[in-house]
């Protein structure tokens, strides 16, 4: 069987953990591909209390699945240990967790960097997690960066801290005005955290391609969304990898025709996390409503949610940069009791209609959306498991979001828990 690529369509937050608990059943294999810790899902453990996820899989509560950091992610060892330790704590197995030798490490200088970087910004900031991510990914791109192998042999490693020390301890020290860090203890610390996870560094690469070769399930579970892809998403307030579809490839080693379904993840409203244009955003009562009755507060840094109607130009753009086959609308339960819900169906730039993404980013900054209503419906939907058990209000919104998207709605959450999904396609 096939890779399967599970991605945010949106600015990530979509319920990807959800979609992953769902198809993680019919897997064998469940692999980041990129991003680190800045992202976050909440897991329910076997003894019923939730447990966020930053960096680990989050297969990982499902018995038999192997789970891989891939070489496209950045891993914080301090992070990894925490989160295994916690899942041990409450008697998860952590033994199928492989971490890919060509993963880059976030190191205490990418974390000093990213919060010093957001700060010197001030209004202009980003609004990052603050984890690093970006130097780190800087560093990757540079040829300067430290990957996990280089926990392996300790010279190449004290070599390349010190090299990268010299240079960015000039920069915190002369120019944000902050302590210096030292190589010796740098190197230490994380030799001692490696202890913990070296017989987990594998080739990971190998190992997934003869797991398909064995015809074995494997998903690529994006983190964040397609409009904050470094590439294709609101740059510069993205992240600094590719969750989009092509990511999956890069970050995992799996190649193009490997892959046999692309499925996006797409909540039946918008919200974004941080600084960046977001052209259906809603700042009055209505955007309240939506950000307390859809619970919208980030797992990683407990930030609101700016939220805003859907905006089916950002879906448009999604399944066309990522060749998604499938959706999984999440959250359409949050829409009860609505008299009628806009959608937003193309942009009024500087008084041109346009139905797609605009070419520049100066378009998105001065998109406004153009509304089509939707009549609402008032009841409760978290107890439907078949689309006919909608509303016909409920469902012609679902319809409506089929067609504007142009790719056809295989699933529909309509509540947190498991159960709480309509199924109607196979995704796989
Ligand atoms: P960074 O990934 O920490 O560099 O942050 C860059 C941008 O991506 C910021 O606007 C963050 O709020 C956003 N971001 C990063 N990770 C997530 C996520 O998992 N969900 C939503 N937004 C995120």
């Amino acid at each position: 069987m096939p890779a399967i690529v599970l991605i945010g369509a949106q600015w990530g937050d979509e319920g990807k953990g959800k979609a992953t608990d769902l198809l993680g059943e019919q897997a064998q294999w469940v692999v980041r591909y990129q991003g680190g810790n800045n992202a976050g899902h909440t897991v329910v453990l076997p003894d019923g209390q939730d447990f966020a996820l930053h960096l680990i899989p989050s297969g990982i509560l499902t018995p038999g699945v192997t789970n891989v950091i891939g070489n496209g992610v950045v891993v914080d060892p301090a992070v990894l240990l925490e989160e295994l330790s916690g899942l041990e704590e409450r008697g998860v197995d952590t033994s199928r967790l492989l971490i890919s030798a060509d993963a880059h490490l976030i190191m205490p200088y990418h974390v000093a960097i990213d919060r010093v970087t957001e700060r010197y910004l001030g209004k202009k900031q980003i609004g990052t997690t603050g984890r690093g991510i970006g130097p780190c990914y800087q560093d990757k791109v540079a040829r300067v960066g430290v990957r996990v192998q280089d926990l392996l042999d300790e010279k190449i490693l004290r070599q390349k801290v010190e090299a990268a020390l010299e240079y960015k301890n000039q920069l915190l020290v002369k120019v944000y005005n902050r302590r210096g860090l030292d190589a010796e203890e740098v190197v230490d610390t994380v030799l001692g955290q490696a202890e913990r996870f070296r017989d987990r560094i594998a080739d990971t690469k190998l190992l997934l391609s003869q797991a398909l070769e064995r015809r074995e399930t494997i998903l690529l579970e994006g983190s964040q969304g397609t409009l904050l892809d470094v590439d294709h998403g609101t740059y510069p307030f993205v992240t600094s990898s590719n969750p989009t579809s092509g990511g999956a490839c890069a970050g995992s080693g799996i190649g193009p025709a490997g892959i046999n379904a692309v499925i996006g993840i797409l909540k039946a409203y918008t919200t974004r996390v941080g600084a960046g244009p977001f052209p259906t955003e809603l700042t009055d009562e209505a955007g309240e409503s939506l950000r307390s009755q859809g619970g919208e507060f980030g797992v990683t840094t407990g930030r609101s949610r700016r939220t805003g109607w859907f905006d089916a130009v950002l879906a448009r753009y999604a399944t066309r940069v990522n060749g998604i086959t499938d959706y999984f609308l999440t959250k359409l339960d949050v829409l009860s009791g609505l008299e009628s819900i806009p959608i937003c169906v193309g942009y009024d730039v500087d008084g041109e209609r346009t139905d797609e993404m605009p070419m520049t980013q100066t378009g998105v900054h001065h998109a406004v959306p153009i509304y089509e209503e939707m009549p609402g419906w008032t009841e409760d939907l978290s107890g439907a498991r078949t689309f006919k058990d909608l509303p016909a209000n409920a469902q012609a919104y679902v319809q409506r979001i089929e067609e504007l998207s142009k790719a056809r709605v295989s699933a529909i959450g309509v509540g947190p828990g498991r159960e709480q999904t309509i199924v109607r396609h196979s995704m796989a």
